[in-house]
């Protein structure tokens, strides 16, 4: 059973002390897939990365890759995974080549063998002309595809990649998606990604499972998601406190399910956004509603949360992560 599967997880717990940081999540991700775990700052997704790695004892649960047990057998497990952490863990001091070949000697890969896996991995990462480059100098985006490159030197069937392209601006996010594509379509990689942006869940992964709390809130297909959650768009109206429960009830006059945050009123524009959006602003103007703003976009992982937990991102620190559909909210 366990064996069909990539990575098969049975309610994984972990705990820190009192802290449950996994609270018993269950995925089975199939072979070949592309698989992406969605959520904010301390969910629980690095936590999962390492017990999947064998990093991390699971306080109860069970972690099988590629039909190992990993607590039996991490090592065994390893072999099968390629990885790349949450932190960049390029060496500045050496050039892109002697980078890739310092991991090839790790994983013992055959002398015989190393210039054919250091020219796929240069190939790969699109890094040829910058071989006898420092890494040092190279942007953020360069060392996240020399990353992802050396994690598949040793032809690993599974690779996990831990927030690979966040804070990457988007042509680069873009270079390592595809990249990720090729090597997922052209030798059967699964993929586990993790990741704070709903976008590129959306445009990469064949399934998603959004993770909150240690607690997994919502499983599979974008397409699902999208329909299950009802976010195609969304309608936000901005107006003054007092103003809040009549706007809403303008919302839900015009076909819209309001939901009230702050001083705003959002929904799902759902089918006929447009059309719907109309009939709101016409409600409102006949309510004499005083709208300080109003807005039509794309969901972003604010809106997915808003949705399921019925509650914002957490905000802890305001920092900005990126560009685009984020979070742009910091622990
Ligand atoms: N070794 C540890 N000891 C105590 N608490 C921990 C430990 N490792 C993680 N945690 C806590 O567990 C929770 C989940 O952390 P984790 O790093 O898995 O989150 P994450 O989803 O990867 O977040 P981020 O997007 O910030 O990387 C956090 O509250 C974190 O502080
Ligand atoms: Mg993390």
């Amino acid at each position: 059973m366990a064996e069909e599967y990539a990575i098969y997880i049975d309610d994984l717990v972990k705990s820190f002390g009192s802290f449950t940081a996994v609270n018993g999540v269950n995925l089975k991700i199939k072979k070949g897939e592309i698989f992406g775990l969605l959520g904010p700052n301390g969910a629980g997704k690095s936590t999962i990365i390492s017990i999947l790695l064998g990093l991390l004892p699971p306080t109860s649960g069970k972690v099988v890759v590629n039909g190992i047990d990993v607590q039996k057998d991490p090592s065994g497990a390893r072999t099968h995974i390629g990885v790349v952490t949450q932190e960049t863990v390029v060496e500045p001091e050496l050039t892109a080549e002697q980078n890739l070949m310092i991991f090839a000697r790790l994983y013992h890969i055959p002398k015989a063998e190393m210039q054919k896996s250091i020219e796929f991995a240069l190939e790969l990462s699109d890094l040829v002309q910058f071989r006898k480059a420092y890494a040092g100098t190279f942007s953020g985006g360069m060392k996240r595809r020399l990353e992802t490159a050396k994690s598949l030197m040793h032809a690993p069937e599974i690779i996990l990649l831990d927030e690979p392209t966040t804070g990457l601006d988007v042509q680069n996010r873009t270079q390592i998606w595809n990249l990720l594509r090729d090597i997922n379509k052209k030798q059967n990689v699964t993929i586990l990604m993790t990741t704070q942006y709903l976008e590129e869940a959306d445009q990469l992964c064949d399934r998603i499972g959004i993770i909150d709390h240690g607690k997994m809130i919502a499983l599979g297909t974008p397409d699902e998601l999208r329909k299950s959650i009802g976010l195609n768009s969304v309608i936000e109206v901005t107006v003054d406190k007092e103003e809040l429960q009549r706007a809403a009830a303008a919302f839900r006059k015009a076909g819209l399910e309001p939901t009230i945050l702050n001083n705003r009123v959002t929904s799902p524009g759902g089918s006929n956004a447009t059309k719907k959006i109309e009939g709101l602003l016409n409600i409102m103007s006949t309510s004499k509603i005083n709208v300080r703003n109003i807005s039509m976009h794309e969901p972003t992982i604010d809106d997915v949360f808003l949705k399921l937990t019925g509650s914002e991102v957490r905000d802890t620190s305001g920092e900005y992560k990126g560009k685009g559909v984020i979070m742009g909210r910091g622990r």
